[in-house]
């Protein structure tokens, strides 16, 4: 398999062929997922939740993504690895770079950001120094105590335009790909079809570019999964199997359908 460019995303985009994507955090995994089809996973700082047992992504450190990163890039030498820059560490472009460079060093292809307008020079900061930005917009985990919980986002007019802009000044700053978490459906088509970049959704509906789980919420390991997470285990039977179906279902537009979306 040919190893995945950001531009073949973006033909991906201009061809209508939707692409799933994963959480990794070590080795095995990054292997397994590569070797079923997904090309392209994040090292979320979930994995603070997921691995860790916190009870949110805050505690995690740029060291821990660092070594994550580098155990997935070991399983899947070929992969587009996104590294999620953790809570705090890009508050500022300089830091943003200081941080960035560790990941990219590890093994990321690309860093992923939580915010809005106010990262456009951070983006254009990193963009410059070659170093590929995903942005990351509606419910964004790491603003959970400002959020006030894990809520869909955008719901009224003025939040939902908010979100619009956000996400255009992001695009215009060189944001390259954008990751839309928990928002109402028709926002995040609206979205999509706004923006030239990939965009992909987690609780966005079905009209995003592509998808991205949670592994573990993918493989029916999460105690109390999110209203948009799909058990693919319960119904393939194998890892392998799951993963195959995770992907057809995305690529055929049956996985999110509405009881895994907002309206
Ligand atoms: O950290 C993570 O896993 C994420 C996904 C939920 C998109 O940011």
């Amino acid at each position: 398999m040919k190893p995945i460019s950001l531009a073949d995303l973006g033909q991906f985009k201009k061809d209508k062929h939707k692409f799933a994507t994963i959480t990794a955090y070590d080795a095995s995994f990054a292997q397994l997922f590569y070797e079923q089809g997904i090309q392209i996973m994040l090292v979320g700082d979930s994995l603070g939740m997921t691995i860790q047992g916190e009870s949110s992504t805050l505690p995690v450190t740029v060291e821990q993504i660092a070594y994550h990163t580098r155990c997935v890039r070991k399983g899947a030498p070929d992969a587009f690895i996104i590294s999620d820059m953790p809570f705090m560490s890009y508050a500022t472009p300089e830091q943003a770079c200081h941080n960035a460079a560790i990941l990219m060093q590890a093994g990321a292809n690309m860093v992923k950001i939580e915010g809005g307008s106010w990262l456009c020079e951070t983006v254009k900061m990193l963009g410059e120094r070659s170093v590929p930005v995903c942005g990351h917009l509606g419910l964004t985990p790491q603003a959970v105590n400002v959020l006030g919980g894990y809520k869909v986002q955008g719901r009224d007019e003025v939040t939902a335009n908010q979100l619009v802009k956000d996400a255009i000044a992001l695009e215009n700053a060189g944001m390259q790909l954008l990751v839309l978490e928990c928002v109402p459906s028709s926002l995040a088509a609206h979205v999509s079809e706004e923006l030239l970049l990939p965009v992909i959704g987690i609780g966005a509906g079905a009209q995003t570019d592509g998808q991205i789980l949670v592994m573990q919420d993918a493989l029916g390991i999460t105690a109390r999964p999110p209203k948009f997470a799909k058990n693919f285990l319960a119904p393939a039977g194998n890892i392998h199997d799951a993963i195959h179906m995770y992907i057809r279902e995305v690529e055929e537009g049956i996985y999110p359908d509405e009881s895994h979306s907002f309206s």
